[in-house]
Parts: C-alpha cells; sequence; structure tokens
C-alpha cells in the first residue's frame, strides 16, 4: 500500500469536551511557541507532496480555533499535486466559516455529530451546540463542500437509541453518517466495555430501515466500507477499527500540532519532524527523513502497539 493520505493536526485545542475524547486533560496543552507555523506546515506538506503524499486533511483538537486556519487552507490548496483537500471539524464553527473554507480551496468536510437530540448531544460533548452543528451540515452542503460526512461514535448507555436517528439523516441528506467504533484511548475516558461493535450497530439500523445494500464511497479511500437504506440520498460507513483491522491496508502518515510524524494511531512513536526543522534542516535533509518514514511505515501497526495511552486530540484522530 502505498501511503499517499497526510493528516495534519493544527491544534490540540477544541471548544468541544467529548466524553470518549480526553476531557479531563484540559491543561496541558500545547504551548504556543510548539505549534507548527503556517509556513512550517507549509513547507512539510510540499515535502511530503514530493514523497507521492496526494491528500491532506486537517484535523484537531478542532482545526477551526486555530488563529487564521482558512489562510492555512489557502495555502495548501496552492500545493499542485494536493488534489483532495479536507477538514474533519465538530461543526460548531462550520456554519460562519463554511462560504470562506470553500473559496480558501477546501474540498470537503467530515462533521462529528453522535447525537441528533439536543439534551443527548450536551451529554456527550459538554455543549449545547446541536443547532449550531446542524446548521454547520446544511451550510456545508449548501456551499458545495461535499462530499459531507458525519462521524457518529456510539456509546454503550449513552446513545444507542440514536443510531436509527442518525441513520436517518442518510436517507433525507445527500450525506454519508460514518459510524465509529468507540477506541477508549487512557483511563481517563470511557471504559472499553463501553464500545458497540459495528456489528450490532449495523443490526439496529437493518431492524428499523430493512437490509442495506453494498455502495462506494463518493470520495476518499479509507477504512469505511459503505452502504446503503434503498431509495436514500446519502450513505451509510461503518468504520470498525476495534472489531476489524485495517494495517494493512493503512496508507496515512499523521503530523501533530508540535510538530511529529507518528507512523500509526496506535503507536506512541513520532519522528521529530520539527526538532529537524528548526534547527536550519535543508530541504534534501527533509526529505530524506520524510523518505525514511515512509519506507518504515509498514513497521508501526496496531498488531504491535496497541497497549500504550494516548490523547485522540493531539493526534487528530
Ligand atoms: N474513539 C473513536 N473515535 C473517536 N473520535 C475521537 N475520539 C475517539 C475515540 N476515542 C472521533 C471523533 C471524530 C474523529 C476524528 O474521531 O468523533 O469524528
Ligand atoms: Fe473536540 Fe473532537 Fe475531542 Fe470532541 S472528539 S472534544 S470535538 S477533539
Amino acid at each position: 500500500m502505498s501511503v499517499d493520505y497526510l493528516r495534519i493536526s493544527v491544534t490540540d485545542r477544541c471548544n468541544l469536551r467529548c466524553i470518549y475524547c480526553d476531557p479531563l486533560r484540559d491543561v496541558d496543552f500545547v504551548p504556543r511557541k510548539e505549534l507548527l507555523t503556517f509556513e512550517e506546515i507549509h513547507r512539510i506538506a510540499e515535502l511530503f507532496a514530493q514523497c507521492g503524499i496526494t491528500r491532506i486533511r486537517l484535523t484537531g483538537g478542532e482545526p477551526l480555533v486555530r488563529t487564521n486556519v482558512v489562510r492555512l487552507v489557502r495555502i495548501l490548496a496552492g500545493i499542485r499535486s494536493i488534489d483532495d483537500l479536507s477538514l474533519t471539524t465538530n461543526g460548531v464553527l462550520l456554519e460562519s466559516m463554511a462560504d470562506e473554507l470553500k473559496d480558501a480551496g477546501l474540498k470537503r468536510v467530515n462533521v462529528s455529530m453522535d447525537s441528533a437530540q439536543k439534551d443527548n448531544y450536551k451529554q456527550i460533548t459538554g455543549f449545547d451546540f446541536f443547532e449550531n452543528v446542524t446548521r454547520g451540515i446544511y451550510k456545508a452542503l449548501a456551499v458545495g463542500l461535499r462530499a459531507v460526512k458525519i462521524n457518529s461514535v456510539i456509546i454503550k448507555g449513552v446513545n444507542v437509541s440514536q443510531i436509527p436517528v442518525l441513520a436517518r439523516m442518510s436517507v433525507e441528506l445527500p450525506v454519508a453518517v460514518r459510524f465509529i467504533e468507540y477506541c477508549p484511548t487512557s483511563r481517563q475516558t470511557r471504559p472499553a466495555s463501553d464500545y458497540v461493535p459495528n456489528k450490532e450497530v449495523r443490526r439496529i439500523i437493518e431492524r428499523r430501515f430493512g437490509p442495506l445494500t453494498s455502495t462506494l464511497p463518493s470520495s476518499g479511500n479509507g477504512p469505511a466500507l459503505y452502504f446503503k437504506i434503498p431509495d436514500s440520498a446519502g450513505c451509510i460507513g461503518f468504520i470498525s477499527g476495534v472489531s476489524g483491522s485495517f494495517c494493512r491496508t493503512c496508507n496515512r502518515l499523521r503530523l501533530t500540532s508540535d510538530g511529529k510524524v507518528r507512523p500509526c494511531l496506535y503507536s506512541a512513536y513520532g519522528y521529530d519532524l520539527k526538532g529537524l526543522i528548526r534547527t536550519g534542516a535543508e530541504d534534501r535533509q527533509v526529505m530524506s527523513l520524510l523518505k525514511k518514514i515512509i519506507a518504515e511505515k509498514k513497521n508501526f501497526t496496531r498488531l504491535n502497539s496497541f497497549t500504550e495511552e494516548f490523547c485522540m486530540r493531539s493526534v487528530g484522530g
């Protein structure tokens, strides 16, 4: 599998505190001077593009809280060989930013929404922003940030009842509603026993809507498998990172907000790219580290590093 996809976390800060994400770790954000600057991110992305990266996704924390993130989108959209530039957001600020993001060259967005019920949404995220996010999704569709994908993490005892409601969104709207299996990341998040396997999620959807039919994704080629409720405007995706394994076909690298390249979500190991850059390395030295990272990527999989704790907010999901 060739490595062609880079996820760039632009901040570990967030305007929500989701129960599955490490809500208690509120005080140890990356100091601002340790964040990669836009110029550094631009240089890294350019060099990665020369090493075969063709798709970039901005993540967080919440990427839309990074000051002037639209400027970064414009910079990255200007890299010729990057043909897909997307962003994963919690949607809180999306309504107000969708227009300028599209204008800056963003192609599409993934929006997190774990409940379609106001109080339940607040219970999960800590904030009463359900309506803001809903408006954000509509706005993204209206300005053409398509395909719009909705990410939902189902937690036992919290939002299982929302499964059919979320699935129904794909009937009415041209969106992909994707169920992401909850992955326990530390002792401070929900226990592993709160995880609901996607097989169970699918059973609940099929009980309500009848058998799903298999379909192909409209964009991207990540680990999701896509299906449709017959006659629906959108589709349903399952990302089964816990019950399944997609290590063998993993095509992605992650750049953390403080400038480390992580070859695997589940491995704490990160190559210190920022350290190299800030000591004045020339492009050819940086390129040789990037090539080494790409060549070594296959050595890092969940199969050999699943036991470590990590913080989803700093790695970008
Ligand atoms: N398990 C599964 N998914 C998670 N996300 C954040 N934390 C977790 C977790 N512990 C999801 C968010 C977002 C995506 C980038 O990752 O809901 O949609
Ligand atoms: Fe923020 Fe995303 Fe973590 Fe929720 S899951 S607290 S939206 S970074």
